[in-house]
């Protein structure tokens, strides 16, 4: 039994998935041998609200000076935090030859160099040294550093507080949410704002996005659970605001209790969460359900297709493919091969299931029917860009909200 990594109340486990492999740890072949796994499953604290891992890895065996993901392989990730940054900028910055700017998991620099571009003193901290060296070599300041109580006490020491700390896709990724909201309450000024996107846990569950369950994804945020943790630290939320990346995501902005006003959206958001029966273990179970059938549905269609002789690709060799993969046992057998655009994932296997991740020159080339969208987060993206294969009747199959396939004839 596990218990509450946030409030210490026993957590009701409501989908686990067995043995799984570290999601973002591509392998060689003389890596097949000594490959880890770990017991992957997540809970609902019916205390707090807060969705989260059962057992989690280390932070240092996930984010190191090989880190695989990096951000701006997406034209649209990168459209996004231009414009994340280009908005704190006119909304927030009052005089930005002043103002000082804190990411954290800065990753490539995608959002901080916007900040760099209009000379905002910045920062980023960011623990992958392989993602924190091309940041630098966009002449960004960062440090290569977990953010924790301690980094805070030390920035606070060498540059002051920060008007604005901004984190996208990383507050779920750190376990002790403890030490990073003293390290907050330490760093951000007093009229300070802290910004954070995260997937949303009513579109994971909506969308039956059970593949974002993961090692690094710890925990699942909705702002019923985003309400019971910040408070703890002094902060509350002011404003929050839908956004469509990374398959529905929720921006959050916190302040010190009291020193700003909260947007009507934060109640009205709260209430339709309510509604939704975010707050009972129900509707996780519900989700559990839902994530058995797609496995079933979606063996049932790759085996049709197999049988008749189809060969099919990979488009997207994401973390999220390692749970669908491992989760539905899906080899090489099935798929031919993963296509990604990240240099240091071509001519690597998956995790667990081994398929060979290939450079996205061979999916061009190819003269294949059948591929399995794993990176659906970017469908738009990814079906504006693929008009060669839609134009020759090139078919995709989806598996979430349910398994579809589909062309664009
Ligand atoms: N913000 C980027 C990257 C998200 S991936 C984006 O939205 O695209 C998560 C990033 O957070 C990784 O680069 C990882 O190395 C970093 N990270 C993980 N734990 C961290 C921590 N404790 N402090 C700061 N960054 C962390
Ligand atoms: P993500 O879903 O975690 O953002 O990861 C997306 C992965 O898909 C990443 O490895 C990059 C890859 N990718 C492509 O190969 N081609 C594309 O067009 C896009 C958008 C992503
Ligand atoms: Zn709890």
């Amino acid at each position: 039994m596990s218990n509450c990594k946030i409030c210490e109340q026993q957590i009701q486990p409501f989908l686990e998935f067995g043995k799984m492999p570290r999601a973002n740890a591509y392998l060689d072949k003389d890596g097949f041998a000594n490959e880890q796994f770990f017991e992957l499953g997540v809970g609902f604290c019916e205390q707090c609200k807060l969705v989260q891992l059962l057992n989690t890895i280390p932070p240092e065996k996930m984010f190191h000076d090989d880190y695989a993901f990096l951000s701006s392989t997406s034209r649209y990730m990168e459209q996004h935090f231009a414009s994340l940054a280009e908005d704190i900028i006119a909304t927030h910055i009052n005089d930005p030859a002043s103002a000082f700017v804190v990411e954290i998991g800065s990753n490539d620099g995608i959002m901080l160099q916007h900040f760099a571009k209009h000379q905002i003193n910045h920062l980023g901290i960011e623990p992958s040294k392989n993602v924190a060296d091309i940041a630098i070599s966009k002449g960004l300041t960062i440090w290569n550093d977990f953010f924790a109580e301690s980094t805070a006490k030390q920035v606070c020491h060498e540059y002051g507080q920060a008007d604005i700390i901004c984190a996208a896709n990383v507050i779920g990724h750190i376990e002790d949410l403890r030490s990073v909201g003293q390290g907050l309450d330490l760093l951000l000024k007093p009229d300070g704002l802290f910004i954070f996107e995260h997937p949303y846990l009513v579109d994971n569950i909506q969308k039956n996005a059970f593949d974002q369950i993961y090692d690094e994804h710890i925990y699942y945020f909705s702002l019923l659970s985003v309400q019971a943790i910040f408070p703890r630290y002094g902060l509350e939320v002011v404003d929050v605001k839908w956004q469509s990346v990374h398959g529905g995501s929720m921006r959050y902005t916190l302040a010190r209790q009291g020193v700003h006003p909260v947007a009507t959206a934060v109640s009205e958001r709260l209430a339709r969460e309510q509604q939704l029966g975010l707050d009972q273990l129900s509707i996780y179970q519900e989700f559990a359900l839902q994530a058995q059938q797609i496995k079933r549905e979606l063996l049932e269609l790759l085996t049709t297709l197999k049988q008749a002789g189809h060969r099919i690709v990979g488009y997207g060799a994401t973390a999220k493919s390692s749970t669908v993969l491992n989760f539905c046992g899906i080899g090489p057998d099935t798929i031919d091969y993963i296509s990604d655009v990240t240099p240091c994932k071509q001519g690597r296997f998956s995790p667990g299931m081994h398929i060979p991740i290939k450079p996205y020159s061979d999916f061009c080339n190819d003269d294949h029917q059948y591929t399995l969208l794993f990176a659906w987060n970017h469908t738009e993206e990814i079906l504006t860009k693929e008009q060669t294969y839609n134009q020759r009747g090139g078919r995709w199959i989806v598996f979430v909200p349910h398994v579809n396939v589909f062309d664009m004839l």
